[in-house]
C-alpha cells in the first residue's frame, strides 16, 4: 500500500516536470501579419517597449532573447 502511494506521487512529480519544460506557460507569439518573419528583437521592442502599442508588463522577465520563451508557430513548425 505504501509503495502504491509513493508511485502515484512519483508519477505526479514527473508529469509536473514535463509540463514545466513544455514551454506552454509562456504566451505564444501570435501568428499574424505583425509577427510574421520578425527575427530582430529591436523590432519587437518597437511595439512591446514601454509606452508603445502593446507594452510588456513592468514585471515581465528579463527582456533579451524573446524566442527563448515565446515560441512562434513558425519556429515550432521548423522543429517538427
Ligand atoms: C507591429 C507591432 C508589433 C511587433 C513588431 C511585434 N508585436 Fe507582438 N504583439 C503586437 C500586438 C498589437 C499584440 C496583441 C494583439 C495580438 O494578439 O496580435 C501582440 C502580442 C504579442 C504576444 C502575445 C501576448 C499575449 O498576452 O498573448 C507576444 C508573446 C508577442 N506579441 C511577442 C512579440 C515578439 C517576441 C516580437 C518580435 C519577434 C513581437 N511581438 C513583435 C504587436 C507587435
Ligand atoms: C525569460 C522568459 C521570457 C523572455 C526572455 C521574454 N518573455 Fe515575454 N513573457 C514571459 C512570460 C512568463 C510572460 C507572461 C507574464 C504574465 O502573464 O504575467 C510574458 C509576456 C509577454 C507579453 C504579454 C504582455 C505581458 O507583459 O504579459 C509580451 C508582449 C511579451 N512577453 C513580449 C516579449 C518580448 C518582445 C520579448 C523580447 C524582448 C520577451 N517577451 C522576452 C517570458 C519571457
Amino acid at each position: 500500500m505504501k509503495s502504491t502511494i509513493g508511485f502515484v506521487v512519483f508519477v505526479l512529480v514527473v508529469l509536473g516536470l514535463l509540463y514545466s519544460i513544455s514551454g506552454e506557460k509562456y504566451p505564444r507569439v501570435p501568428d499574424d501579419a505583425a509577427h510574421k518573419g520578425i527575427t530582430d528583437y529591436a523590432l519587437c521592442m518597437g511595439c512591446h517597449g514601454p509606452g508603445k502599442q502593446f507594452p510588456m508588463k513592468a514585471d515581465h522577465p528579463p527582456k533579451y532573447d524573446c524566442f527563448e520563451c515565446h515560441k512562434t508557430k513558425r519556429i515550432r513548425d521548423m522543429m517538427r
